[in-house]
């Protein structure tokens, strides 16, 4: 049975006999769908086989629906690490980011630290500490390929959550989740007839400069998003249910034509420096079904 709707941070139920609790996203993430979270449950299918989502990120919808079979892929190598070794080794890293702190000099050590001479638990260790304490949780690299977001100098940043990593490594083992590294073409190639497919791409921008779609080396490009449309009604011949969310623009409403199109309130930056917010319909969820 999946679980729909939201009840608080509480609720548990069964997943391969084991019993496991709601937990949250691991990361903070750049359009990460906690806040979107009321509405998407409410448009998740009754029922269906194999839950698959290729742009994972923070993995909010998931985290809150605990499917009992899912499919989950990112580009972000760090990201994949991450999820793997709490899924493997959840000791160890809360072990290594208990030993973490959260002082200026402390984050710049770590962050120029050559992850190629890591082990795959130091570097999911790195990867979650400098995610809570960097300016807005943002993941940038430079050209060759360094994290270089700047120290966030936050009061009291969230370093180690014990309880919910222990919650995610729980379902991660007590359920059959499948977590690729790997771009989202390979990962749609594995959905089935009656699967469903949430498919939450880099945003389309809302203006020329305004968005954030850089994830890992390389961009979601107009001619991206046009792929994904393709890939989109693939899915749909296929026999899956297939919902996707982006930004509300002429361009991608015009590639989903035909579909159900929802508007959905956001929160978004409303002007270039991204200091000012404001909440509109600037979100549009997309199904292949009513
Ligand atoms: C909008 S975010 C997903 C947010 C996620 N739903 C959450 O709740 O945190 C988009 C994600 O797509 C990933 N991504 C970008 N290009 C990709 C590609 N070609 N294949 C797979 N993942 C990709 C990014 O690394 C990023 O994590």
């Amino acid at each position: 049975m999946q679980a729909r709707g939201l009840e608080g941070g509480t609720m548990s139920h069964q997943a391969s006999g084991a019993k496991v609790t709601r937990s949250r996203p691991f990361v903070k993430w750049a359009g990460g769908k906690r806040q979107l979270l009321n509405v998407l449950a409410v448009n998740v299918p009754e029922k269906y086989d194999t839950y698959i989502e290729p742009f994972v990120g923070g993995g909010a919808l998931m985290f809150e629906l605990l499917p009992k079979q899912a499919i989950i892929s990112d580009i972000n190598a760090e990201l994949i690490n991450a999820y793997l070794v709490i899924r493997n080794n959840v000791d160890k890293l809360i072990r290594s980011l208990a030993r973490k702190n959260n002082k200026e000099v402390f984050f710049y050590k770590e962050r120029a630290k050559d992850t190629s001479l890591m082990d795959k638990v130091q570097r999911a260790s790195r990867f979650i500490y400098l995610n809570k304490t960097c300016y807005n949780g943002l993941y940038r690299e430079n050209s060759r390929g360094e994290f270089n977001v700047p120290f966030g100098d936050y009061q009291n940043p969230a370093i180690l959550d014990r309880e919910n990593l222990l919650n995610i490594s729980a379902y991660l083992n007590s359920s059959d989740v499948r977590i690729y590294h790997q771009d989202y073409k390979q990962t749609v190639l594995l959905a089935k007839s009656n699967d469903f497919v949430y498919l939450d791409p880099p945003y389309h921008p809302l203006t020329a400069t305004s968005s954030f779609t850089k994830y890992s080396k390389g961009d979601f490009s107009d001619n991206d998003q046009i792929e994904l449309s393709e890939v989109f009604t693939a899915l749909n011949e296929k026999g899956c249910h297939v919902m996707l969310s982006n930004s509300n623009t002429e361009f991608i409403k015009d590639l989903y034509r035909g579909y159900n199109i929802q508007e959905i309130e956001a929160n978004r930056a409303i002007n270039c420096k991204g200091d000012k917010r404001g909440r509109g319909l600037f979100e549009v969820l997309i199904k292949n079904w009513s």
